[in-house]
């Protein structure tokens, strides 16, 4: 089965004929919220709201672990990714969907691994390829089934938040060669690959990167909510045609 986590913008999908909820305990703690499960188009899909279904809970804190836990505990197998990112590269302008292929991790302090107990040989996951490129271009088919423009590629800054970035701390990025800057990329990414799940992350950007484009001055949250808005109904065409290939 296919699950789709919601983030900022997404907390609920309007295409999803739900069928159940699921209330799930982790040994990690408590996930953000229920599993939703329902179908679109007939297929089986699982949902889950990143930030809690009342968008109150902050990138630093979202249970990465117990969320990836219940998924996984579900029989998911492939997990679709939804964020909202801030455009570093002029051509990444708010309302532009991409779908990422690398990531750079600048976030701290998260519970980032499920391999962190003494008890058992120690484990280093493969992560040279974050995203899963079978279920990636299965996101870009379905991109282009649904008839949305969008970028093919891109570098993932996962940053620590809550608060933005400076205009520096950017241009620190752009010259790693980071091309978007989100707050939750990881350490979902990392998890999901640690329990043997497929990833893929469609990345929707709300706003210019801190220092750039209209965000030269500051950054203005009240015109990326609006661009999230509007960009959602494209990225739920997009999920439609996605569950269609996915298949099971
Ligand atoms: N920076 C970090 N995360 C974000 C941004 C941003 O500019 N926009 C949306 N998520």
């Amino acid at each position: 089965m296919l699950a789709i986590i919601g983030g900022s913008g997404l907390t609920q999908l309007a295409n999803l004929r739900i069928t159940h909820r699921q209330v799930i305990r982790t040994p990690y703690g408590e996930p953000s919220g229920s599993v939703t499960f329902g179908k679109i188009r007939d297929r089986d899909v699982a949902f889950l709201a990143r930030h809690g279904y009342g968008h109150t809970i902050p990138p630093h804190l979202v249970n990465y672990r117990a969320n990836i836990w219940a998924l996984h505990n579900q029989k998911v197998k492939r997990v679709v990714s939804v964020a909202a990112v801030g455009g570093i590269r002029s051509d990444l302008a708010p309302g532009t969907i991409a779908f990422p292929e690398q990531v750079i991790d600048y976030t701290y302090g998260r519970k980032h691994t499920f391999f962190d107990t003494t008890d058992r040989s120690v484990t280093h996951v493969d992560f040279t390829h974050p995203y899963t490129e079978k279920l990636r271009q299965k996101c870009l088919q379905a991109a282009k089934l649904a008839g949305e423009h969008f970028v093919a590629g891109g570098v993932y800054a996962a940053s620590q938040g809550p608060r933005l970035e400076t205009a520096a701390e950017i241009n620190r990025m752009e010259r790693d060669g980071a091309h978007m800057v989100g707050m939750t990329g990881m350490p979902e990414a990392a998890l999901v690959r640690e329990i043997g799940l497929e990833y893929a992350t469609i990345a929707v950007v709300a706003n210019f990167a801190a220092g750039r484009g209209t965000s030269v001055k500051a950054v203005s949250l009240e015109q990326a909510h609006g661009v999230l808005e509007q960009a959602m109904g494209r990225v739920r065409n997009i999920l439609e045609h996605l569950v269609e290939i996915d298949g099971d």
